[in-house]
């Protein structure tokens, strides 16, 4: 297990360059055994999702080799329909293969699927679309089995704009017969990429970024290089980093479009941000003074998955916030590791009521899921002495060379095998 020792109180300045997107990359992945063809999908980071993923693909037959960056996925040999529990359980995003796997096998089974600790999030949304589309669904003990003779296109009405069921709807309407049209669709960037990448083997998917959605299904989907978009929540980490430590810094490759709302957010909070093209630069100077109010929503709000780094910000700011969280029941779990280093903050149910302490101090906490991870990091980078930051499994998760970014950044962060 590893640890960050992170000396606090660094300014940080330079250029970061943005990874490509977790959550293009997985559903993307996905998507590749839809055809037997060869697809590459260029740059994919190198996060143990994204491992696990690929160890997911090969467990059903696929050969998924990484050369450059690039992962090259030929699942011409794939035969299996079923995801080992070890697997699903650690990798949410494994859900997304049950519209995959449906598509290319007529039938899935997979455990119960898992992830992030930060609420219920059951599944429901997909498995009742994917009944729309004419799939027989039984769960028992845990596990899911999907079976279908055919799938065939029909009009599906979300009744929440799920990111997950709107990318298995996809996934498994591609190939359909017919006509699907999605109302109610989310509209996170993501789907978008999901869109293009079909498109690029074949599909035939309009609409993503909308909330209606209409795949026209095609009998075969052909081999596509692909490069997925960048990481607006990566690059997002990165600004909030450099609101807490003071700098200027500039993030190179998310687009400020998809993070209106968090640039939005760092003006209020004082901060300087200048945004064109692919680039933002920030520049945060003396002390900052705390949002109002930040409530997270599906895309275009504030997303969910910058939450815990906004409240680690607000938490060193002047004044006081409110942070209501919206998408998921239990996504506070960090805040009493921000408490050690001195947080004024207290949660009750979905929201969290801030006062800003100024500076935060040193402490050795431990990252319970990704992005609250990524908080107590921003916030170690903040406090005044040296904190550490244990169990990095879970940024792992989702951040590529995170360290190294960091310290070229100027920040004083090491990691240690414990
Ligand atoms: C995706 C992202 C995640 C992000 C989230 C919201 C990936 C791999 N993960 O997760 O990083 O935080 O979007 O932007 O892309 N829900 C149901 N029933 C369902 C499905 C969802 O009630 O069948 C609820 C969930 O419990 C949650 C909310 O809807 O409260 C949002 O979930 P969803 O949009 O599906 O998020 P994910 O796709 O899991």
């Amino acid at each position: 297990m590893d640890k960050y020792v992170i000396d606090g109180g660094k300014r940080l300045c330079g250029s970061v360059a943005v990874q490509s997107a977790k959550n293009s990359v997985l559903p993307l992945l996905a998507a590749s055994i839809l055809t037997e063809k060869r697809v590459v999908i260029r740059e994919t980071p190198g996060i143990s999702d994204v491992a696990c993923m690929a160890q997911i693909l090969r467990e059903l037959g696929a050969d998924v080799r990484f050369s450059g960056g690039n992962a090259t996925i030929d699942s011409a040999d794939a035969c299996c329909h079923e995801i080992p529990s070890s697997l699903t359980r650690e990798l949410r995003s494994s859900v997304f293969m049950l519209g995959s796997l449906l598509s290319r096998f007529g039938r899935a089974l997979i455990a119960y699927p898992g992830g992030c600790d930060i609420g219920l999030r059951p599944i429901d949304l997909h498995l009742s679309a994917l009944k729309r589309l004419g799939v027989s669904i039984s769960e028992r003990d845990g596990f899911i089995f999907c079976e279908c003779a055919k799938l065939r296109g029909a009009d599906i009405s979300l009744d929440f704009p799920s990111v997950g069921a709107t990318e298995n709807i996809l996934l498994a309407a591609a190939k359909a017969e017919g006509r699907t049209v999605l109302t109610g669709a989310a509209k996170e960037p993501e789907i978008v990429d999901l869109q293009n990448f079909l498109n690029a083997m074949g599909a035939k998917v309009a609409g993503a970024g909308t909330d209606v959605i209409e795949i026209e299904g095609v009998r075969e989907l052909h081999g596509a290089a692909f490069r997925p978009m960048k990481d607006r929540i990566e690059a997002g980490t990165f600004l909030f980093a450099a609101a807490v430590c003071g700098g200027e810094v500039e993030v190179v490759g998310a687009s400020p479009e998809n993070l209106r709302l968090p640039l939005h957010k760092l003006r209020e909070n004082g901060c300087k941000i200048h945004a064109k093209n692919d680039k933002i630069i920030i520049e945060s100077r003396g002390r900052l003074k705390c949002n109002r109010r930040i409530e997270t929503m599906p895309f275009p709000g504030f997303p969910t998955d910058l939450q815990a780094q906004a409240t680690a910000l607000n938490a060193s700011c002047a004044g006081c916030a409110l942070i209501v969280e919206n998408l998921f029941e239990t996504r506070f779990k960090y805040v009493p590791e921000l408490q050690k280093m001195g947080a004024d903050i207290e949660v009750k149910g979905r929201t969290a009521f801030v006062r800003g302490v100024g500076r935060l101090h040193g402490a050795s906490v431990t990252a319970g899921d990704l992005r609250g991870g990524a908080a107590l990091v921003i916030a170690a980078l903040g406090a005044e002495g040296v904190s550490e930051v244990l169990d990095l499994s879970h940024i792992d998760r989702g951040y590529a060379d995170l360290r190294t970014k960091l310290k070229k950044l100027g920040a004083d962060i090491r990691r240690v095998h414990i």
